[in-house]
Order: structure tokens, then C-alpha cells, then sequence
């Protein structure tokens, strides 16, 4: 039900059918928002439109890859055509291929995988926001939210190099636009996430993850909102003084 003295935005969600981009497409419905929802996943699309928005009245679910220019064009023309002025763009979607569950060492990392972590990871959020600033300038109004990681922060422990090196890629890239977009009302910041009991924490085994646990002070993993709470800081509207930040969402365990 929506609060219509609430200003409702929508947000664009990538990698929403993972298991982070589900808790965040869910704080925006809560919210009254409307909320395109993108992933390359069509049976998770369609499994979150049924759970989430069976009538689809607030969820659009779209097939697309953040790879693509012209699958980003499709989503510029569905904001375009939204009912609401104030757009979010949140970069969720990543990729970080393991081997047997575990860590691939740097130096046997294959040119293609490389290549297709920074293809996802950096060209993805990039692709973004290349395609969804010129609406967000007309209107005078955007939030951009950018999922790094620890592993951006801290050079990661189980994800290989080139995840590590997207992630600290993609602070880079939130401090230069955040320049660059502050002029024209459009905040863009980046969260940086321990490990989060949901989506690809659940690619590694659960000893992986018990270890894990010594390292944060709050003594437990992460969950799917409190990622979420954090996405709904950067995205406020009221918030427009906040640019250019990393939010560090990980129970404790790495104080920049
Ligand atoms: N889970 C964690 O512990 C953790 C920790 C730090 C950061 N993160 C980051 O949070 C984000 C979400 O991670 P998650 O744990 O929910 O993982 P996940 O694997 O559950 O979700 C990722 C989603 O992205 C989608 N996706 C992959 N490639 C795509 C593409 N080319 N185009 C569109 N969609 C694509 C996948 O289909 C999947 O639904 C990622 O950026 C990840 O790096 C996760």
C-alpha cells in the first residue's frame, strides 16, 4: 500500500534476483516504490515477481545483461516511461567464480574470466550509469549505490584477484562520478559489504563460513537488510549531502 505523502522513486535494481538484490528489491516495495528489476536469470526473475509483485503492479522484472548497451537503452526507455521523476540506480549485480568452491589463485586466473568479472563487476555499473544520468540530469535528481566489498577494501580473502580488483575498481569509479554528477543533484556512493549470509556466501562451504566468524566483533554474518538499510540511506531522498562515500556494512570486521 502505498503512503502518498511519501516523494516515491523508482529504482532500478541489478543482480536483483541474487540473494542481496532480493532483500533490496524487498526494502523498496516496502518503501511504496516502484522497482525495475534486472538479472540475466529469467526463472529467479519470474520467481521474484511471483513472490514479491504477482500482480505487477510495483515490480517490473526485465531479462538483461549490465554487460550489454543496448540491454541498459531498454532500461533507460522503462524508467523513461515510469510515472515517477526520482530515479535510483543501484549496481548490484557481480560475479566471483570460484573453483571447487574455493579461491582461485591470482596467477591461474584465465585471461576470459578475467576479462569477464571486469566486463560484469566495472563495465556493468559504468554501462549504468553512462545510460541512466541523462534522465537523471533532466530531472534534476539521482541516487546511484554501487555494491562494492570488503574485498575492494582489503584485498579479500575469498574471492580471487580480479574480484578484488573490480571492487577497489568501482571506488575509484563512485569517487570520480560523484564529481562529476554533483552538480546536478545526483549523489553517488558505494557500500562495501562483508560477507552476507545470502547469495554468493552460500558458494562456499559452511566451515568457510563458520570460520569466518572469528573476524567479526558483532559475532555473526551479515544479512540480506542489513544491506538493504544501508542501499535506503544512499537512496533518500533527503539525502543529497552524502556523495562519494563508502559504506561499510560487515559487522565490524575492517574500520577504514
Ligand atoms: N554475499 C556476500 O557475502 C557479498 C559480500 C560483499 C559483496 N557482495 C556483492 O553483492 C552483490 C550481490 O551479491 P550476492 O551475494 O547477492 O550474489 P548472487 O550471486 O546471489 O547475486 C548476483 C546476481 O547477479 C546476477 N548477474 C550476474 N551477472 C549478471 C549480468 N551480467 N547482468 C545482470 N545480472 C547478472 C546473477 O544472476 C545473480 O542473480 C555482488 O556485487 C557482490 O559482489 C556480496
Amino acid at each position: 500500500m502505498r503512503n502518498n505523502e511519501q516523494q516515491h522513486r523508482t529504482a532500478v535494481v541489478t543482480g536483483a534476483a541474487g540473494g542481496i538484490g532480493r532483500g533490496i528489491v524487498e526494502s523498496f516495495l516496502a518503501s511504496g516504490d516502484r522497482v525495475i528489476a534486472v538479472d540475466t536469470s529469467s526463472s529467479a526473475l519470474s520467481e521474484l515477481q511471483t513472490d514479491l509483485d504477482p500482480e505487477g503492479g510495483f515490480l517490473q522484472t526485465m531479462h538483461c545483461d549490465v554487460t550489454d548497451p543496448r540491454d541498459w537503452k531498454r532500461i533507460a526507455e522503462a524508467v523513461e516511461a515510469s510515472a515517477e521523476t526520482s530515479t535510483v540506480l543501484v549496481n548490484n549485480a557481480g560475479i566471483s567464480p570460484k573453483r571447487d568452491g574455493q579461491k582461485i589463485p591470482g596467477d591461474e586466473i584465465p585471461l576470459d574470466e578475467w576479462t569477464s568479472v571486469l566486463s560484469v563487476n566495472l563495465t556493468g555499473p559504468f554501462l549504468g550509469i553512462q545510460a541512466l544520468a541523462p534522465h537523471m540530469k533532466i530531472t534534476g535528481f539521482g541516487r546511484i549505490v554501487n555494491m562494492s566489498s570488503l574485498a575492494g577494501r582489503d584485498g579479500g580473502r575469498l574471492g580471487g584477484v580480479h574480484y578484488a580488483a573490480t571492487k577497489t575498481g568501482l571506488l575509484g569509479l563512485t569517487r570520480s562520478f560523484a564529481r562529476e554528477m554533483a552538480p546536478f543533484g545526483i549523489t553517488v556512493n558505494a557500500i562495501a559489504p562483508g560477507r552476507i549470509d545470502a547469495g554468493m556466501a552460500s558458494g562456499v562451504s559452511d566451515e568457510v563460513n563458520r570460520n569466518y566468524l572469528g573476524r567479526i566483533p558483532v559475532g555473526r554474518l551479515g544479512h540480506a537488510n542489513d544491506v538493504a538499510q544501508a542501499v535506503q540511506y544512499l537512496a533518500a531522498v533527503e539525502n543529497g549531502f552524502v556523495t562519494g562515500v563508502t559504506v561499510d556494512v560487515n559487522g565490524g570486521s575492517y574500520m577504514g
